[in-house]
């Protein structure tokens, strides 16, 4: 899926982009199917709120489900990412299903995630950013996205690591640098339907509240990073900050009705 000038200027201008309802509902009720799965799995690579129980994020679930390894690989998700970052030559740094589920679904404090791909990460410059795909709908309830507009302008900010807050390590933004960028930009929540694509720099600063509703919000996350621009400390574990640099081999755009077709018909 290629993006008009237009979106690239938008995205330019604003450090994000939400293009509604790009994937069908047949193929998002393939993509959800699994998700029950995905976060009641007992693996590490499934990190819980602090309560110890409810499903916060499941990460590198390309490597452990074929649905989702056919959706990493999927040309309306990867082809725009080559497109805004510059190059056909894309690595996953990092792969994640965000529970924020109902009724307990926690905080995700201010942060750039270059920040945090720098600061543990060691990767050289922003030139990875993020894809996501609204598996539920994202409301002004169930702690959307919320975005500073034309934040990612300023390149890396100065950081904080945040390791109380929630149960998930994070490179932060104090509470100083926020109000100062949100005078300037104010702040958005992209929402939409399941099926919506959220592209944004790995600069833009975002954060989300906490979910109170009935409703989950799950979203995933595909971290797209250039081959030229990889990782070089490895302090996390390969299924948080990924060691395979391969490029990215872009499956057809039916990849994900086209499996489930010949399975139903084995
Ligand atoms: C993130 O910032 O990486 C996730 C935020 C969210 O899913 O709300
Ligand atoms: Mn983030």
């Amino acid at each position: 899926m290629k993006l008009t000038r237009d979106q690239i200027s938008e995205f330019d201008e604003r450090g994000y982009l939400l293009l509604p309802s790009v994937f069908s509902p047949e193929e998002m009720a393939i993509l959800n199917r699994e998700v029950p799965a995905l976060l009641s799995a007992d693996r590490p690579e499934v990190v819980r709120e602090k309560d110890g129980k409810t499903p916060r994020t499941a990460f590198h679930v390309q490597t452990w489900n074929d649905v989702y390894a056919r959706l990493a690989r999927h040309p309306r998700l990867v082809e725009p990412g080559m497109q805004l970052l510059g190059s056909e030559r894309l690595y996953m740094h990092q792969f994640k299903v965000n529970a924020k589920a109902a009724f307990d679904g926690a905080v995700w404090q201010w942060h750039q995630d270059y920040a945090t791909w720098h600061a543990d990460d060691d990767m050289p410059e922003c030139k990875a950013m993020n894809i996501a795909l609204f598996l539920a709908e994202a409301n002004e309830f169930n702690g959307p996205l919320m975005f500073i507009p034309g934040s990612h302008k300023g390149g890396r900010l100065k950081a904080g690591h945040d390791v109380t807050t929630t149960s998930y390590p994070l490179w932060t933004c104090d509470n100083e640098t926020i109000t100062r960028l949100v005078e300037a930009g104010g702040i958005v929540a992209p929402k939409g339907p399941p099926g919506s694509v959220l592209m944004f720099h790995g600069c833009l600063v975002h954060a989300s509240g906490s979910n109170l509703t009935p409703w989950s919000r799950w979203i995933v996350y595909l971290s797209l990073n250039r081959c030229d621009n990889a990782i070089r400390r490895f302090q996390r574990p390969a299924w948080i900050a990924a060691r395979d640099f391969a490029p990215i081999e872009m499956l057809p755009d039916d990849c994900l009705t086209s499996g489930a077709r010949s399975q139903a018909a084995e």
